[in-house]
């Protein structure tokens, strides 16, 4: 079979791995790919936002599915474009993928089917928006954008005045652009954040080991919000207890409602989950796998990632058994210096091939006259497996200080809160 990745990032250099050891994969195609990807799959260059060009170049290769990787296509309405032209692709349709793309409506759904989440209020001009945060007081507040903003629409406020600012820069100065023309405002909630995987086909679903991601740019979770810089999966925290207590008042809630409103969801749902007083809150839906936690989760899955699709296409999730290794896995990000702010690119990354015991899923490289380069704010990550964390993080850090280029930046402590 032939298998169409669409995405450029580390995410989508793990599923083109995984798919690149199916047996029943001949081929690889993606759309853009990077340095890394471009080693196991055939990389093209088209917008992917080109429904048209995409599905025209599905046809001409005889691609038998397509799995789409990141979540602006998904919201634009690719699953239902190809679905119309009878092409197989795995994602969510326009209308659940706005539980990623409309924060208000995800909060609704939530509402709905009576998800624990975060109280709030959702705001369509900004002096409504201010006039309500008058009377807010000196706590935290939790300013969000609506629409899509590559992972940057959220803003923690420490009081009023703060989450004002907020507000004035997404619905007055458009910071996000169109993103931020509607907003939420909503109650903080403290606690330790997870990342809940689960495939489905829309009638079942399949957890996948709960991960942890490293949000902030620097050792001890201080400075700037990022991407992502490194994730661990298994989660210690996610015991058995806990992925039940999130499977009952969580997984099984989201599963009635996308069959109460009948939306087509045959992909992979992220839930961002946090744990207050023993209590899981949902933070967050994303209609697709996250970046890092699917270069720490996919090593770790046995199944062929194949068989996974097929019976999703088919919606027959439920007659397969999806296991997974007893390991640990640890992925550590490295970033260009500067990231997430202003930044270089095109330095020669060195090193790579003298990786030998994990894992490197490229991110923004590219390759010029046989040389990767770097060419994104996340660069790569290495992910290392072990059986126990210590054997896990030593093993991912003797990997990445062997990886060298011009104001590389990484964390140094990504997992080791566990130890
Ligand atoms: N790691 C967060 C995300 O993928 O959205």
């Amino acid at each position: 079979m032939k298998v169409l990745v669409i995405g450029s990032g580390g995410r989508e250099h793990a599923i083109c791995w995984k798919f690149a050891q199916s047996p029943k994969i001949e081929k690889v195609y993606c759309i853009n790919g990077n340095g890394g990807i471009s080693q196991i799959a055939q990389v093209s260059d088209i917008d992917i936002s080109d429904f048209e060009r995409l599905a025209a170049f599905v046809k001409e290769n005889g691609i038998d599915f397509t799995f789409v990787g990141p979540e602006i296509p998904l919201s634009q309405g690719i699953v239902d474009f190809f679905k119309e032209r009878k092409l197989k692709i795995v994602g969510s349709s326009k209308d659940a993928s706005r539980l990623e793309s409309s924060k208000i409506y995800s909060k609704q759904f939530m509402k709905n089917y009576g998800i624990a989440t975060a109280q709030y209020h959702s705001f369509f001009n900004a002096q409504d928006a201010l006039d309500f945060l008058d009377k807010w007081g000196n706590k935290k507040a939790v300013v969000k954008a609506d629409g899509l903003a590559a992972g940057k629409g959220v803003y923690i406020c420490a009081n009023a005045d703060e989450a004002k600012k907020a507000v004035c820069e997404m619905m007055n100065d458009r910071v996000f652009g169109s993103a931020g023309s509607k907003i939420i405002i909503e109650e903080f909630i403290s606690g330790r954040e997870l990342s809940y995987l689960i495939f489905t086909d829309g009638k079942t679903y399949s957890m996948m080991p709960a991960a942890q991601d490293h949000k902030r740019i620097n050792d001890n979770d201080e400075g700037q919000n990022t991407g992502g810089m490194g994730a661990y999966a298994p989660a210690p925290l996610a015991t058995a207890a806990l992925n039940k207590k999130v499977e009952d008042q969580i997984i099984k809630k989201v599963m009635l409602g996308l069959a109460s409103e009948k939306l087509d969801y045959k992909g992979v749902l992220y839930i961002g989950v946090i744990m207050n007083k023993d209590k899981p809150f949902v933070l967050e839906f994303n209609c697709r796998f996250g970046d890092p936690e699917t270069q720490a989760v996919l090593p770790l899955l046995e199944t062929d990632l194949t068989d996974i699709c097929l019976a999703i296409l088919d919606e027959k999730l439920a007659d397969i058994k999806i296991t997974w290794k007893k390991q640990f896995a640890v992925s550590v990000v490295a970033a260009s210096g500067g990231y997430p702010n202003k930044y270089k690119t095109g330095f020669e990354i060195k090193g790579l091939n003298k990786v030998k015991d994990a894992l490197v899923f490229h991110a923004g490289t590219k390759t010029e006259h046989g040389k990767i380069l770097t060419a994104g704010g996340r660069v790569l990550a290495i992910t290392a497996l072990a059986d126990n964390i210590q054997e896990a993080i030593d093993k991912a850090y003797r990997n990445i200080v062997l990886i060298d280029f011009d104001g590389i930046h990484y964390r140094k402590d990504i997992a080791k809160r566990l130890l």
